[in-house]
Order: C-alpha cells, then structure tokens, then sequence
C-alpha cells in the first residue's frame, strides 16, 4: 500500500540532520518515495493520507542490544550484583525456560519497543526460533543471534549448529525484516578457537557478529590473569576484529584498546542503562568517537535496565558523558540522535535503515508533539531528547506497514501478550 504522511515536521536524521518544516513523507511498498516540502495533487499519488499537523515524523529507533524474552525477568531481582544476580536468580529460571514462555517474552518486548518508538531491535539468546515467530507475527524488524558459550573441542556442542539453522531459515524472511546474525556470547563463556571457529561461518555466510566485550571490571581482571591481555587485545591477536563485528558495552577500556577498535572498525553498541543499574561503569564513548568508531545504542535486556525504552537510553547517553568529561558540550543532540537510529543500523549490517531518505526502508514513528513539554518550540530535536517522552509516539510504521496507530497496536493484541506473560512468570516462579 502507498502511504502519505503529510503536514508533519520531519527529523531526517540524513547526512546533514535536517529538519523538514511541513513536510511530507511518501511511502510505497516498504520503502520511502518521497521526503520534502509538500506539493498540491499530492494526495491523489497515495492509497492512504495521515495528516501529521502537530506532530514530528523521524526515523524508528534502532535497539541495537537486547536480550527480549528478558522481560519476564523484570523486577523479578534487582540490586544485586552481577555474578550473584546471574548465578542464584537468572540461571536457574532460564534453565526452566521454554520455547512457548520465550515467544510470549518477546512478544511483551516488542509491544513495549513498538510503544516507545524502536521499529528495529537486536537479539541474542535462546529459543530463536520463537523469537523469529513473535517477530513475524508482530510486523517490527530485527536481527537475530543465538547466543553462544562454547567450546571448539566440544563434540556436543549444538549452538552453533541451532545458530546456523537459524540463519538458513530466518536471514531474510518476512519480506527482509528478519536477518541473523552470530552470537558468541563473551570471552569469558567462548574459547578463543571457537570464537574463530564462528567468526569463519559469519565471514563465509557473509553476516555479521555479535560478542559482550570489557563489560565489567572483572572481566577484564580476569582476562588479564588468565591471558596476560585485555579483552580487546585477546581478539585483536586472535584476528577476531574488523567491520563485520559488534561488541556490546566496550565499558572497561584502554587507550591502546580504543585504537585496536579504531583501526580494525569494530562496531560499539552503548547500553548506559545497564551500566549504570549493574554498576559496570562509564563507556568512553566522546573517545571512541573521537577515533571515528561507529557507536550505536541499546538497552540490554530487560532485568538489567529495566525497560526497553530507547529515549531513556539517549538521554542517560548525553548525561552520562557530559559528567564524565566534565563537559556540557559533549555527546550533543545530534550525535545521539544519530547513534540511536543510523549508527545502529549500521552496526548490524542495515544500510537502508535508520534515516528519512528516498530509497530507505520506511520505518518511522510519528510522535504527538503537541504537548506541554515540547513547547516552546524552538529545536524539535532538543524537545524530542531532552524533555520528550517515549508514551508520545502514536504510530509506528515498519517496512511500508502501520503497525500501531494511534497508539493502538494494529498488529496483535496486546492485552493478550501482557496476560500471557504474567502466566509464563507465574509459572516460571512457582
Ligand atoms: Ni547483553
């Protein structure tokens, strides 16, 4: 269906971050036709006209770190530490997890990433497959890991064999929306010859790969005791970097290793929530962008953050840094808007993703701005980053489809997912 969306102000987030006043977004099959100024006769070209009068269309954002089905773990156990948090509450649940309780999960997932404006998510974990059958049925993109701890020796390993299927039967279905990518799931979990072992079939297959890096400060102690390097060196040695691969966290790093990222390309994604709630630390992101690393944003899972809420994570992005560096200039608007939506699409292989351009795949919100909070109006993308609010966003457009509008999700019923979930945790819990 063609679809225009018109009299709308449009962050464009293209190369030179434009803002469209009155603008109109041109929408046929699944890509965008047409970003700019409005023109009369216009409406006879589309099946569908949505006038936008006092809201703000922009790009959906893209969470690029995300482990879904984790919210049936939220709030289940808060303000412990890592370790003990994983060992004594995590673990022993996801051992009691099934494939019906991971889709129910995921499905609660989206509806939260839909609502709060993420048309596009990451995921590593288990149960892909139903990951894959809640993305299908709901209409948002994504781009897919089985999350990996391995051994190359192991004759039972059965992750990497479930990570290939996989990819042979979700890379590229729904239309394109789906795409799988590996998931090792840290130096720590993986051997370095299975690390290589799975870098050699996403080079083969030409995808991507997914790894948590320097997350903590224990993790890179005890990389340094066992390996006498740093997590980022450990890889760079192995020959494990270059532009193919994304490192979730990157929090505890060194100046050598923000090179060794620079100079192989690496993808960073920042998960700020998660850093702060776990007390990991501050990622030196003005830094890694200094050295014109790609940095994306995300949220981690659920039961680390403990939303899925893409606005929250920019605003904890710019704060954070600005403190760090002792600079209010740092980490600008611009900058992070960029890092929520084009950076991360880049960071998972998504070119046509992440910004209002002809050609791009159209997957967009459209967010109600006339509200106390964005007036007066002076910078639209300040008013969205600094006093905006993710329950804002009305409808969501994902690949040329409306799959919330309005502020009711069109897709699948969402009162449903909410009870399904709170049975699954019921169960889970008992
Ligand atoms: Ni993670």
């Amino acid at each position: 269906m063609s679809i225009l969306l018109k009299n709308a102000q449009l962050i464009t987030i293209n190369n030179q971050d434009e803002v469209i006043e009155n603008g109109c977004v041109g929408i046929s099959d699944n890509k965008l036709d047409y970003i700019g100024s409005y023109k009369p006769g216009f409406e006879e070209a589309y099946v569908r006209v949505i006038d936008c009068k006092g809201k703000t269309v922009m790009p959906g954002f893209v969470n690029a770190h995300n482990h879904a089905a984790m919210t049936l773990f939220r709030n289940y156990a808060d303000d412990m530490k890592l370790m003990e948090w994983l060992f004594e509450k995590i673990f022993p649940l996801e051992d009691k997890l099934t494939g019906d309780a991971v889709y129910s999960a995921s499905m609660l997932a989206i509806a939260e990433m839909l609502r709060s404006g993420t048309t596009t998510f990451s995921d590593m974990y288990f149960f892909m497959e139903d990951v894959a059958r809640a993305v299908g049925e709901s209409g948002i993109r994504a781009v897919l890991a089985r999350g990996m701890h391995g051994d190359a020796a192991d004759p039972k390993d059965y992750r990497l064999k479930e990570n290939l299927e996989l990819f042979d039967k979700y890379n590229g279905a729904f239309n394109g929306r789906t795409s799988v990518m590996f998931g090792p799931h840290a130096i720590f979990t993986c051997t370095v010859p299975y690390m290589k072992m799975v870098f050699d079939k996403a080079k083969e297959l030409g995808t991507t790969i997914q790894i948590h890096v320097a997350e903590t400060k224990e993790e890179v102690k005890a990389c340094l005791e066992k390996h006498g390097v740093t997590p980022v060196k450990l890889l760079y040695d192995a020959g494990l970097m270059d532009e193919t691969v994304v490192m979730a966290h990157c929090v505890n790093l060194t100046e050598a290793d923000i090179d060794m990222l620079a100079e192989k390309r690496v993808n960073v994604i920042h998960n700020p929530g998660s850093n702060l709630k776990l007390a990991s630390g501050i990622a030196p992101i003005v830094k890694m962008l200094d050295k014109g690393i790609n940095v994306g944003l995300g949220t981690d899972g659920a039961s680390s953050n403990n939303n899925l809420d893409m606005l929250e994570e920019l605003r904890m992005a710019t704060y954070l840094q600005k403190v760090h560096m002792d600079d209010p200039t740092a980490l600008p608007v611009d900058t992070v808007l960029r890092m929520a939506t084009v950076n991360s699409a880049r960071a998972l292989g998504l070119g046509d993703v992440g910004s209002l351009k002809v050609g791009m795949k159209a997957d967009l919100i459209v967010v109600n701005t006339e509200k106390p909070q964005y007036y007066p109006k002076y910078n639209i993308k300040s008013a969205i980053v600094y006093s905006g609010n993710s329950s804002d966003v009305e409808t969501v457009i994902v690949d040329g489809k409306i799959i919330m509008e309005k502020g009711v999700i069109l897709a699948f019923d969402e009162e449903k997912v909410l009870h399904e979930a709170q049975k699954f945790s019921e169960l889970l819990t008992r």
